[in-house]
């Protein structure tokens, strides 16, 4: 039985770092395991403009714990106002490295997003030419499409439309959590990859409904059945290079998820490393488990994989996590698994 790892050091590509008090109160959660991340952009208000993201970039750099080498990969919040110059000379500087498409209405703050593609289309040809990616939040917001169904209807209605219209753009299917979404992945002959979360590998629905409500399962895309989850945990674990990791962790402080009507975001930073590693060995998949965290996502994003590693372990008495951590904004919950966690990162 295999007791220790050692990878690549991993990044994540999807994240959610908040600002303010909450910014200081999570970032040491993701540097302490993670080198890089690529940042998302749906602060109040947004990061929109080149300028925006430099400014939020030093807010996070100022706080990193000292010490901590981390690199904030920059994304700019595309709006139907996006200037294709601004983002053009912001990736050709190296600070911007993606352009988040969220459908307005889709997830937490984006009533500012695209409503209408038609608006946007300037700014996405001006990306496709110069190779810039574009990270999608794959849901319709249409009233009428039930929301488990929101992924594969935005596929067929908007992302299969988009890339056939634009073949050579760039596109992240982010945080990819149904089986349609994977086999449209892996259909793909190029310039389509997706990330996965850690908790979508973990948690179904009746995480979220079973029991009672749970709101501290509950986030966007929402979970959905089982056969789903086991169609992203084999994603995941095949080592296939266009799936990679996106923890896709959003930080809320609890009243704002207990309540009337609890905000969509599950908190996984602090313990992302021992559940993947839990997975994968679950999955008799240990081997894979670098490929997924460490080197698919570099390689997709044009960057090199980390030169140092982290060394995991598994540990004959569970390791324990807090059950939530206190910031400046207030507590957070932390993702909670429901199996203990035995694999620690040294
Ligand atoms: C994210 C957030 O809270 O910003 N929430 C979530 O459930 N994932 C937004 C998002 O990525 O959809
Ligand atoms: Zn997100």
């Amino acid at each position: 039985m295999t007791t220790e790892l050692t990878i690549r050091r991993p990044d994540d590509w999807h994240l959610h770092l908040r600002d303010g008090a909450m910014l200081e109160g999570v970032i040491g959660d993701t540097s302490r395991h993670f080198a890089r991340a690529i940042i998302m952009p749906n602060l109040v208000p947004p990061v929109v403009t080149t300028a925006d993201a430099s400014a939020y970039r030093d807010r996070i750099l100022a706080a990193l714990p000292k010490g901590d080498r981390f690199e904030p990969l920059m994304t700019l919040y595309l709006t139907e106002q996006t200037n294709p110059d601004d983002v053009e000379a912001g990736f050709k500087s190296g600070l911007i490295r993606a352009v988040k498409l969220y459908p307005a209405g889709a997830t937490t703050n984006s009533h500012g997003g695209v409503r209408d593609m038609d608006k946007a289309m300037p700014v996405l040809e001006r990306m496709a030419k110069i190779g810039l990616t574009l990270c999608v939040h794959g849901e319709v917001t249409t009233p009428e499409v039930d929301i488990f169904d929101r992924e594969a209807v935005f596929i067929e209605t908007v992302l299969d439309p988009l890339r056939q219209r634009l073949p050579e753009l760039r596109v992240t299917m982010e945080h990819v959590t149904t089986k349609n979404g994977i086999d449209y992945i892996k259909a793909s002959k190029a310039n389509l990859a997706g990330s996965i979360t850690t908790h979508h590998l973990i948690i179904n629905r009746n995480a979220i409904l079973v029991g009672g409500i749970k709101p501290h399962y509950y986030c966007l895309p929402v979970a959905k059945r089982e056969e789903h989850r086991l169609a992203l945990r084999a994603a995941a674990t095949s080592g296939d290079r266009r799936f990679f990791l996106g923890t896709d962790s959003a930080p809320h402080v609890d009243p704002l998820k207990e309540c009337a009507c609890g905000c969509a975001g599950i908190y996984t930073s602090i313990n992302t490393m021992s559940c993947l590693a839990h997975v994968f060995e679950q999955d008799g998949a240990l081997d894979a488990l670098e490929a997924f965290a460490s080197l698919n996502g570099p390689a997709w994003y044009g960057l090199p994989a980390n030169e140092e590693t982290i060394r995991l372990v598994k540990r004959a008495e569970p390791v324990s996590f807090p059950a939530r951590i206190e910031t400046g904004a207030g507590p957070v919950t932390v993702f909670d698994p429901m199996f203990p966690l035995h694999w620690d990162v040294a």
